[in-house]
């Protein structure tokens, strides 16, 4: 008697909702190909194009991408300049790719440390984008989450010295709302590329129950499939949150 099939395609575990990368390697995609670091960087421009549009057809609904930390300041000079001109360049030249994806665009980080006419450049970017409901495309640039961190204890403690707050109200919404990240959702998944196994100090405190998936493939190789195959194994994880499990 024949037995009806399964659907190839059936999978009962939902996807992520949110998806954060640490784009890594591009130093290493250049030098393993004789290049300078710059060329390995606008590779990974190209990278970003690629994986916020595969994105947006794999029906993520939010995507971040670390792109600068705090602590890349330490490298030097000239790359620091290669890398703010090429985030100059892709606020300008991606616009209307994000406006064809759908999708909103939001940087995250500390602003102050930036060039003027960037910050401009952000500004003007999030404001076209932002009735954009298709994916939520969020940048961090000069973020570093103990910075972001201190920031909020910061802002918590000025508001108890004003008598505003009682220090036992402090709670995780009093403290979420003082992050960068107010009002999204935490990462359901967060992959970062290049073999390296590590956090960088990116988004310490939303990552708290993240799935982390590390790939080898280096950052300017990394494409739509690479990003299915993070999806395919973040579903095959059970998360926990600190209970027994199925
Ligand atoms: C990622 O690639 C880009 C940034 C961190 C700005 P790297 O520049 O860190 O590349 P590797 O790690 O040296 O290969
Ligand atoms: C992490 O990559 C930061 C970004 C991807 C922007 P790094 O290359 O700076 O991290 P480390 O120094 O290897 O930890
Ligand atoms: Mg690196």
């Amino acid at each position: 008697m024949p037995t009806a099939s399964l659907p190839v395609t059936s999978d009962p575990s939902p996807g992520p909702a949110h998806v954060a990368i640490i784009m890594d390697g591009n130093g290493r995609w250049a030098k393993a190909r004789g290049l300078p670091r710059a060329a390995g960087h606008r590779r990974g421009a190209d990278a970003v194009r690629r994986v916020v549009r595969g994105a947006g057809e794999l029906g993520i609904p939010m995507l971040t991408l670390f792109a600068f930390s705090t602590e890349n300041w330490a490298r030097p000079a000239d790359e620091v300049a290669d890398l703010m001109g090429l985030l100059r360049h892709y606020l300008r030249s991606e616009l209307d790719e994000l406006l064809r994806n759908g999708a909103r665009l939001r940087v995250i980080g500390n602003r102050e440390g930036l060039p003027e006419d960037i910050v401009r450049g952000i500004s003007d970017a999030e404001r076209q984008t932002q009735s954009n409901t298709r994916i939520d495309v969020n940048i961090c640039v000069n973020y570093g989450a103990r910075h972001e961190i201190l920031q909020a204890t910061r802002n918590l403690a000025r508001r108890v010295a004003a008598g505003e707050l009682s220090p036992e109200r402090i709670d995780e919404q009093h403290f979420e709302r003082e992050l960068l990240t107010a009002g999204l959702p935490d990462p359901d998944l967060v992959i970062r590329t290049s073999g390296e196994q590590r956090i960088s100090n990116f988004l310490l405190w939303q990552c708290a129950y993240a799935e982390l998936v590390f790939v080898d493939t280096l950052w300017p190789d990394f494409g739509k499939d690479h990003l299915q195959q993070a999806i395919a194994e973040f579903r095959r994880r059970e998360r926990r949150y600190g209970g027994i499990g199925r």
